[in-house]
């Protein structure tokens, strides 16, 4: 019997399947890492060709843990936002590099684009803002200086990830969802299409682009010869929304912060499309059927990816949970501070020139305070969002957290501390690959609506109450914002 799901959340540094029970139990899971190409500062690529082949591989092994294809009810997809594939809708076959979500390359025409009046407009339409994180500036960029593109005329497909891995999997079906297409920049997100004023201001050609499709309709199957059976595709949504359905984060208020390559933090927003005042984005959390609901995000570009530079660019770690035991080690962060604008700053201040910093060092400073330091960067980035979407009118009752990081106890009891809030924390991590599995599911009609699916697939959760006294937290948050300051002021 068709009933279990497996997920594929195409993540920025690995690609992992998943395989769930229909009632939300992980059954399975296999990943492989893929490479990251920094072909000079600022600019990061990926392979396309890579992802497709450990999306391949472990979407394979699960099938095969499963039993075969036909114990799969649906497949459903998850995904890192923004970043952009170029390829031949004749071949499958990639044109150029991927150009990813944290790659700064169009800063320039950015800033060109605000100087000369137009963000008002996008941020009207689209709910974001003019920074080379989305992928609107990126195509632009690309079809200009990448001729093989225009050589390739209608034979070119642009798409987010999500697209490029349903287009590979069912051979040729050319489709997004609503979630994805809402970080573009190209999208009108009141009206869900795409905007053709958007599209003709960064120079991406309306008919190169994917349809646009609701997060839990069926977009296609499987072709049968990859898998030994047409399994459907019927759930799809990008990895930050995943992890708020994963969450049940879909009431007006509810609000949860993903700590994976970034860190993303949405709030639920119900129907109506919010607005903020204070450089937060306004974006889709879901489509059901023709029913959208939005969420207010704030976008931290710097999260695991620090702990994974401390253990592989300066070799400080051995393994990422040593950093919890470091920073247990001593009694206080001794004054160091870690501002991580390794890929610029986003949310609030939205600086892609900004970089990171270490102040505070002295003979006294040993490799504990840096990893502490970087853990509790993660803390105060989440205080400064918290402070952003009390003033657009969110006050966060409490904030549930998930992405592997999360796991650390010692960052979770932190960040209950500095945010003075309750933090909840499920068993089972990988948010974003459950709310893949609950769309899939949802669309595979297992539930009635995404609601039902969201009730009966959480898991078990762990609360971290604050313990901290006010006057420590506040001496930390001023040695934090007299850090951070130093970095926007250069
Ligand atoms: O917007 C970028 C985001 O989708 C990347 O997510 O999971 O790789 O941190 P992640």
């Amino acid at each position: 019997m068709a009933e279990k799901i497996i997920v594929i959340d195409a993540g920025t540094t690995s690609t992992r399947t998943m395989l769930f029970a229909a009632d939300g139990t992980p059954l399975g899971s296999a990943q492989r890492e893929f490479r990251q190409y920094y072909p000079g500062p600022g600019l990061v690529e990926h392979d396309a060709a890579e992802i497709w082949t450990a999306t391949l591989a472990c979407t394979r092994a699960m099938i095969e843990k499963a039993g075969g294809a036909d114990r799969i009810a649906a497949i459903g997809i998850t995904n890192q936002r923004e970043t952009v594939v170029f390829w031949d809708r004749a071949t499958g076959e990639p044109l150029a590099p991927a150009i990813v979500w944290q790659d700064r390359r169009t800063a320039a025409d950015c800033a060109a684009l605000k100087e000369a009046g137009h963000e008002a407009a996008v941020r009207a339409k689209s709910g974001l803002l003019l920074d080379p994180y989305f992928s609107g500036t990126k195509i632009g960029w690309a079809l200009e200086n990448w001729p093989q593109l225009r050589e390739a005329g209608d034979r070119l497909a642009i798409g987010t990830v999500e697209s490029w891995l349903v287009f590979r999997l069912t051979g040729g079906v050319h489709v997004s969802d609503a979630t994805n297409a809402a970080r573009t920049l190209l999208m009108d997100i009141g009206r869900g299409g795409w905007d053709a004023g958007l599209c003709d201001l960064f120079g991406a050609p309306i008919g190169l682009l994917p349809e646009i499709a609701g997060c839990t309709a069926t977009v296609g199957a499987t072709a049968p010869d990859l898998f030994g059976g047409a399994i459907p595709i019927s759930g799809m949504a990008g990895d930050q929304q995943a992890a708020t359905i994963g969450q049940a984060c879909l009431s007006p208020g509810q609000t949860k912060a993903t700590f994976g390559t970034g860190a993303f933090i949405l709030s639920a927003s119900g129907t109506r499309r919010p607005a903020s005042d204070n450089r937060l984005l306004s974006t889709i959390l879901v489509q059901e059927g023709d029913t959208r609901l939005y969420a207010l995000e704030g976008s931290v570009f710097v999260a695991g990816s620090l702990i994974k530079w401390l253990r592989d660019g300066l070799g400080l770690l051995s393994s990422a949970g040593e950093s919890e035991g470091l920073a247990r080690s001593i009694p206080d962060n001794g004054g160091v501070y870690l501002v991580p604008a390794l890929a610029g700053l986003g949310a609030p201040h939205w600086r892609p020139d900004a970089l990171a910093a270490l102040s505070g060092l002295s003979f006294a400073s040993g490799k504990a305070h840096v990893a502490r330091a970087a853990l509790e960067a993660q803390a105060y980035q989440a205080h400064d969002l918290k402070a952003a979407f009390a003033a657009d009118g969110v006050d966060w009752a409490e904030l549930r957290i998930d992405g592997g990081m999360a796991a650390n106890d010692w960052m979770a009891q932190d960040l209950a501390d500095m945010l003075d809030l309750t933090v909840e924390r499920p068993d089972f991590v990988e948010s974003t690959a459950l709310g893949a599995a609950m769309l899939a599911a949802t669309g595979a009609g297992l539930y009635p609506d995404l609601a039902s699916a969201a009730a009966a697939m959480r898991g078990r959760t762990t609360r971290f109450t604050p313990a901290l006294d006010a006057a420590k937290r506040e001496a930390r948050l001023a040695g934090w914002q007299s850090a951070l300051a130093k970095v926007l002021a250069s």
